[in-house]
């Protein structure tokens, strides 16, 4: 048995969809199922609330060969509440039910000079260390940027045809799209093989600045849309304003400014850790149908 967590996120839905299709045997934890679709809730075993809560983890880890871990981005709570006092009842349940492998989302930055001051990556690094304590052989699938947080920024694009972001546009950086992240995570899921504790990276095919975005995305939307660098300060007001916790918002000052001095680029890039999807693919299929909507 396979157990998902997050499996209406951007990650954790494709990885369904994948192993769902793979026909392997699925439980599903998710706080509303109606949030699933009905496909869906015909094919996998639901089990519903919280994967943060000691209740749904005991009842949803029983009986698991291997479990998807995902803690969810954080907003209103600190670091330490978003990952590891939420990941603390997961690592007590694995524990308990013995369950064999897992395989986590977290970030890079392990073993380079900013492990411990790049916020939220460095939170999710010692979450990691908690699922490993437990003795469960364990992946960590390491990811640099997502592709899709500059899609969210989709509305401005459309409004302003600039996006917006604190490091500087012509420094180049290493993004992943989801759907490979999800790639990966199913294959390791469904393979009862592996054995041992590791970090596997997951690396889109190219290191790209945010001007090289802008000139992709007007490219590929045939709408010009630019990058413009703001302040520090400023990325950090507007979190605040939209009522992120301060530990939250400097824990992302911090990390953007770790990714900036290079923390990601410092990750090799292998064929074997190298999603096929290029951030021009990205755009084609996802970013061109929302600003042509
Ligand atoms: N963005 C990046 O560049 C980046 C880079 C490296 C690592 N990461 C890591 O990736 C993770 C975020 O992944 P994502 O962006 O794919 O997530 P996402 O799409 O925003 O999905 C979040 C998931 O968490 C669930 N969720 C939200 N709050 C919850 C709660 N209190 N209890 C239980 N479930 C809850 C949501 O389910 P509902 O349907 O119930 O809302 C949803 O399934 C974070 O751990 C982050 O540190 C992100």
């Amino acid at each position: 048995m396979i157990v998902i967590t997050a499996p209406t996120g951007q990650i954790g839905s494709k990885v369904v969809e994948t192993l769902i299709e793979a026909g392997e045997p699925l439980r599903l934890i998710v706080r509303d199922a109606s949030r699933l679709s009905d496909a869906i809730r015909d094919r996998a075993e639901i089990i519903e609330g919280s994967h943060g809560e000691t209740s749904v983890v005991e009842r949803g880890f029983e009986g698991a060969d291997a479990i998807f871990w995902l803690a969810p981005p954080p907003w209103k709570q600190t670091l330490k509440e978003a990952y590891l006092d939420f990941t603390g009842p997961a690592a007590a349940a694995i524990r308990r039910h013995d369950v064999k492998r897992v395989v986590s989302v977290t970030g890079l930055g392990r073993g380079t000079a900013w492990q411990d001051r790049a916020g939220p990556v460095t939170v999710s690094l010692e979450m990691d260390d908690l699922l490993m304590e437990t003795g469960a052989a364990f992946r960590a699938l390491a990811m640099p940027s997502f592709m899709e947080n500059s899609a969210r920024q989709a509305a401005v694009m459309k409004e302003k045809g600039m996006f917006f972001g604190p490091i500087r546009a012509d420094k180049k950086l290493r993004f992943t799209a989801t759907s490979d992240m999800a790639a990966a995570a199913a294959r390791l899921l469904a393979d009862g093989s592996w054995t041992g504790q590791e970090e596997a990276p997951v690396l889109g095919p190219e290191d790209l600045s945010f001007d090289d975005q802008a000139a992709i995305i007007s490219d590929v939307t045939g709408r010009p849309v630019r990058y413009h660098q703001i302040s520090y300060e400023q990325f950090k007001q507007q979190f605040l304003d939209r009522g992120m916790s301060e530990s939250v918002v400097q824990g992302y000052v911090d990390m953007y400014r770790a990714k900036e001095e290079g923390m990601d680029n410092v990750a090799v890039r292998t064929p074997e850790n190298t999603g096929s999807t290029s951030f021009r693919d990205y755009c084609e299929l996802n970013l061109k149908p929302i600003l042509a909507a």
